[in-house]
């Protein structure tokens, strides 16, 4: 039997559509590419997260010479927020930001291995944890739920 997962999303034209608090997101998201230490891909990307008490917190890509080693933003935002407030603390939303060579933003669609921390940080907390991707163009796709990026993912019955 033939089956199908479909990911539905909200597309915004522009930041000043996005509400006072997803757009203060997506502006911190932006400021904190000028964190990124990314001399190799010379890619930066800007990540920042919502927690449910309101705290917003921040990451950017960090790259080594040995690349598997490197971080991506929206993985170093979600750990120092878990870091910082706890495990239990949960996070409503995410946004990322791209900003490329010659300095434009651009799209940074989160990869999966950020998408599979996604999941699980999402999966043990009672609220969805939202996620903006700026696009090219200017225009904001958001997702409702971070799990609906991974469909099928892979979640262990561990002992
Ligand atoms: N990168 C991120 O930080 N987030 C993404 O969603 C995709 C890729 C980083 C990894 C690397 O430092 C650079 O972007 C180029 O791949």
């Amino acid at each position: 039997m033939d089956k199908t997962l479909t990911i539905s999303y909200c597309e915004y034209g522009s930041v000043d559509e996005l509400s006072a608090a997803d757009r203060e997101l997506l502006l911190r998201a932006m400021e904190s590419t000028t964190g990124s230490y990314s001399p190799y891909s010379h890619f930066a990307v800007g990540a920042a997260v919502r927690m449910a008490d309101g705290n917003i917190v921040t990451g950017s890509n960090q790259e080594n010479v040995a690349y598997p080693s490197g971080l991506c933003a929206e993985r170093v935002a979600l750990f120092a927020a878990s870091a910082q407030h706890g495990p239990d603390s949960e996070i409503i939303a995410l946004a990322v930001v791209g900003r490329n060579a010659e300095g434009h933003w651009v799209e940074a669609s989160p990869c999966g291995a950020c998408r599979q921390v996604m999941a699980e940080i999402e999966g043990r907390q009672k609220q969805n944890m939202r996620v903006l991707m700026y696009l090219d163009g200017g225009k904001i796709r958001v997702v409702k739920s971070a799990s609906s990026l991974l469909p099928l993912a892979f979640t262990a019955q561990l002992g």
